[in-house]
């Protein structure tokens, strides 16, 4: 039934480097968002995407990521900030996709080796939500000095981040709830 379909809201881990302490906070808001009641989610490594580098947009498309895309009512991206921006490969795999994401919530989670915790990759991102018809919601996640939130294997040492963590996907599914219902039931015209 309408009402009861579960909420599609994959996990964009958007860097491809060796070594990423960016994993480590895409699995864990991965596993957040799956405990949720009526969502479902699954992480989307972008290092995993079989794209060409020789050309772009909608021409490199992979179908298994523009499904997920067209399936999913919101996405968090998980991105790191390298120079105050994001990774050239992580906007080359969003490029790809258009049609699919508009009228979609999206929330951002910014992961860095500084203080600010990705706030300046995450303002550079958000023009660029809004050219793919993405619906940008007013709360991130700021992983800042990451390298003291995770250990090495990925375990969390700072349980600050589940409140925080909490907060910002209640607010991403009210979002995504809010547009699904637009999008099913409400006419631009
Ligand atoms: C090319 C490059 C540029 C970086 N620039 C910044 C930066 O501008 N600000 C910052 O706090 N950390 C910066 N870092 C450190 C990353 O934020 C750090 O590696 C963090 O763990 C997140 O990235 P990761 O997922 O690749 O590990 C940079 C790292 C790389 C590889």
């Amino acid at each position: 039934m309408e009402a009861t379909r579960p909420l599609f809201i994959p996990v964009i881990l958007g860097t491809a480097r060796m070594g990423r302490m960016s994993l480590h906070a895409a699995r864990l808001v991965t596993s957040e968002l799956g405990q949720r009641a009526g969502v479902e989610t699954e992480l989307i490594d972008i290092a995993r995407l079989p794209l060409p580098i020789d050309d772009a947009g909608p021409a490199i498309k992979d179908p298994g990521f523009s499904a997920k895309m067209d399936r999913a009512d919101a996405v968090v991206i998980v991105s790191p900030e390298y120079n105050h921006g994001y990774s050239g490969l992580l906007k080359h795999v969003l490029d790809s996709c258009l049609k699919e994401y508009i009228h979609k919530a999206v929330g951002i989670a910014g992961v860095s080796a500084g203080p600010f915790g990705g706030t300046r990759v995450i303002q550079n991102l958000l023009p660029v939500m809004r050219e793919l018809g993405l619906v940008t919601i007013f709360w991130d996640v700021n992983f800042s000095t990451v390298q003291k939130v995770f250990d090495e294997h990925g375990k969390l040492l700072d349980q600050a981040f589940i409140p925080r963590i909490d907060k910002f996907l209640k607010e991403l599914i009210w979002m995504a709830k809010t547009l699904r219902h637009g999008r099913e039931r409400i006419s631009i015209d």
